[in-house]
C-alpha cells in the first residue's frame, strides 16, 4: 500500500531515499513475536468488549497463526515499503483475512503498539539475562570452592597489599553480578507495564479493558498516563544502564584475567578455545575473548549515552526519534547475552556428559600466586597488628614496621626471613610466635571477621551463595 502515497491526503509518494531513511523493518522485525502476541491480546479484548465481532476475532487468530508459521519458516516477505514490523504484519493479516484484519487496529495506534512490543520483547530478554547471570555466578562459585586455600597477592594501586584467598577474590565478582541480577529484576518491574490503550497519545473513545490486556500479556500493571505510556523509554535507558554496569564488572574481571595470564604474572591459564594465535609470532596465545569483552563494554556504554541523548530534547508525546531506541537496545542485549554466556564457560568450563564434571575452565597456578604474594611484604600489616597486641599504639607500630621493611629490602629478604634478634632490634617485645603472623597463611587465617578473607569466612560465603543460587 505504501509504494503509493500514505493516504488520500498525500499528493505524492515518499522518495526511495526517504523510505529507506524512515523504515525500521529490517531491524524491528525481530520483535515479531511480541507484535503478534500483543495484537492477539488486543483483539481478544476488543471481542470481549463487543467492539469487534466474535468471528472477526476468529479470523484474526487464524490469520495470525498462519503469519506466525510463515515468519518462523522464513517464508514471510518483509517489505521495506511497509516501514516497520507492525505495518508488515497487519498488511499480511488483511491480505489473508480481509476486513477482520482491518478491524484489528481499532482503538490502537502504532505508538502504543510499538511501546508494548519493545516492553514485551525486553521482558523476555531480561529473563534470559537473569538466567545467564545465575550461570556465571555459579561458575565463579564452583571455581572459588576449589581455591579457598590458594593465596593470591591482594593489590591496592596494583601494588602488593595483603594476601587474600583466590576464592575470596572471585567471590567479589559474585557480589557484583548478584547486584546486577537484582538491578535486572528491578528494571523488569517497570518494563512490565502495559502502554496499549493509550492509543496515539490521549486514550481512545472505545470502551477498552486495559486491565484485561495486561493480564493476558502477563504484565504487572497498566501505564497510568496515556502521554507517558507512548513517549516513555526510560525503561530502556535504565535497562541499558544496568547492562552497562554489568559489562563494566565483566570488563574489570577481563582486565584481571588478562594481567593474570601475562607471562609476568602467570597466575592462571584459560582454555585455548578462548585464545588466538598471532600471524607473525609463533609463540603467542592471546586472551582475545577478555580483551574483546573489555572493548565491547565501551560499545554498551555508548548505547546508554545514545539512548539517554535520544530522549533529552523530545517534547511529549510520541516522536519518531523513538524509532532510534531499537538498535542500541537490541545490540546491548545481544552483546550482554553473548558475553555472559562466554564468560560462564571460560571461567567454569563445560560440562562433560560422560563424567558429569565441568572441564576446561580457568587453570590456577597456585605456586606462582604465592610466590608473587611473598614478593611485596604483604604481611607487614600483620607485624604492625602483632605489635599493637603487645601494647604499642598503632601509629608507632606502623612506623616500626616501616623500618623493618626497609631493612628487609636492603637485605633482599622477606620479613619472615629476618632472624629474631634482628626483629627484636626494632622492638624488644617481639617473640618467636611472630613468625606465625609473618607467614602468608597466618595472615590469611587471621582475617576472620565477617566478609574477611580467612578460609572459614570464605567457606561460609560459598555456602551462602550456593543456597542462594540453588
Ligand atoms: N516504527 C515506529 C517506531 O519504532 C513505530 C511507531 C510509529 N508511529 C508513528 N506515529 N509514526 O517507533
Amino acid at each position: 500500500k505504501k509504494s503509493e502515497a500514505w493516504s488520500a491526503l498525500f499528493s505524492e509518494p515518499m522518495s526511495d531515499l526517504v523510505k529507506r531513511y524512515t523504515s525500521s523493518v529490517f531491524f524491528d522485525k525481530r520483535m515479531w513475536q511480541a507484535d503478534i502476541t500483543g495484537s492477539l491480546a488486543h483483539a481478544e479484548m476488543l471481542a470481549a468488549q463487543k467492539i469487534i465481532a466474535a468471528d472477526d476475532l476468529a479470523s484474526i487468530q487464524k490469520g495470525m497463526a498462519q503469519i506466525w508459521g510463515e515468519i518462523e519458516s522464513g517464508a514471510f516477505e518483509w517489505k521495506l515499503d511497509l516501514e516497520d514490523v507492525h505495518l508488515n504484519i497487519e498488511a499480511r493479516l488483511t491480505q489473508l483475512v480481509g476486513d477482520a484484519g482491518k478491524r484489528l487496529h481499532t482503538g490502537r495506534s502504532r505508538n502504543d503498539q510499538v511501546a508494548t512490543d519493545v516492553r514485551l520483547w525486553l521482558r523476555s530478554e531480561i529473563d534470559l539475562i537473569s538466567g545467564l547471570l545465575i550461570d556465571l555466578q555459579k561458575s565463579l562459585v564452583e571455581v572459588a570452592e576449589k581455591n579457598v586455600e590458594v593465596i593470591l597477592p591482594g593489590f591496592t594501586h596494583l601494588q602488593v597489599a595483603q594476601p587474600v584467598s583466590f576464592a575470596h577474590h572471585l567471590l567479589a565478582y559474585v557480589e557484583m553480578f548478584a547486584r546486577d541480577a537484582e538491578r535486572m529484576a528491578d528494571v523488569r518491574r517497570r518494563v512490565n507495564q502495559l502502554p496499549l490503550g493509550a492509543a496515539a497519545l490521549a486514550g481512545t473513545t472505545y470502551p477498552l479493558d486495559r486491565e484485561r490486556v495486561a493480564k493476558t500479556l502477563g504484565m504487572d500493571g497498566v501505564c497510568q498516563n496515556s502521554l507517558d505510556a507512548v513517549s516513555d523509554r526510560d525503561f530502556a535507558i535504565e535497562f541499558t544502564a544496568a547492562a552497562s554496569l554489568c559489562m563494566v564488572h565483566i570488563s574489570r574481571m577481563s582486565e584481571e584475567l588478562i594481567l593474570w595470564m601475562s607471562q609476568n604474572f602467570s597466575f592462571i591459564k584459560i582454555a585455548d578455545r578462548f585464545t588466538t594465535g598471532s600471524s607473525i609470532m609463533p609463540q603467542k596465545k592471546n586472551p582475545d575473548v577478555p580483551e574483546l569483552a573489555r572493548g565491547k563494554t565501551g560499545r554498551v556504554v555508548g548505547h546508554l549515552m545514545g539512548l539517554i541523548t535520544l530522549m533529552k530534547g523530545q517534547p511529549l508525546a510520541y516522536n519518531k526519534d523513538n524509532q532510534e531506541d531499537k538498535e542500541p537496545l537490541f545490540d546491548t542485549v545481544d552483546t550482554l547475552k553473548d558475553t555472559l554466556r562466554i564468560f560462564s564457560e571460560m571461567v567454569g568450563g563445560q560440562l562433560n556428559p560422560a563424567t558429569g564434571q565441568k572441564e576446561g575452565g580457568i587453570t590456577v597456578n597456585a605456586p606462582a600466586m604465592e610466590a608473587a604474594a611473598l614478593k611485596g611484604y604483604a604481611t607487614a600489616t600483620d607485624l604492625a597488628d602483632y605489635l599493637v597486641k603487645k601494647g604499642l599504639p598503632f601509629r608507632d607500630a606502623h612506623e616500626t614496621v616501616a623500618h623493618a621493611v626497609k631493612a628487609a629490602i636492603s637485605h633482599q629478604v622477606d620479613l619472615s626471613e629476618l632472624p629474631l634478634q634482628v626483629l627484636q632490634e626494632f622492638n624488644p617485645s617481639i617473640e618467636k610466635d611472630v613468625y606465625e603472623c609473618l607467614s602468608l597463611r597466618g595472615s590469611l587465617n587471621a582475617r576472620n571477621t565477617l566478609g574477611g578473607t580467612a578460609p572459614a569466612q570464605v567457606r561460609a560465603q560459598i555456602t551462602r551463595h550456593q543456597a542462594r543460587l540453588g
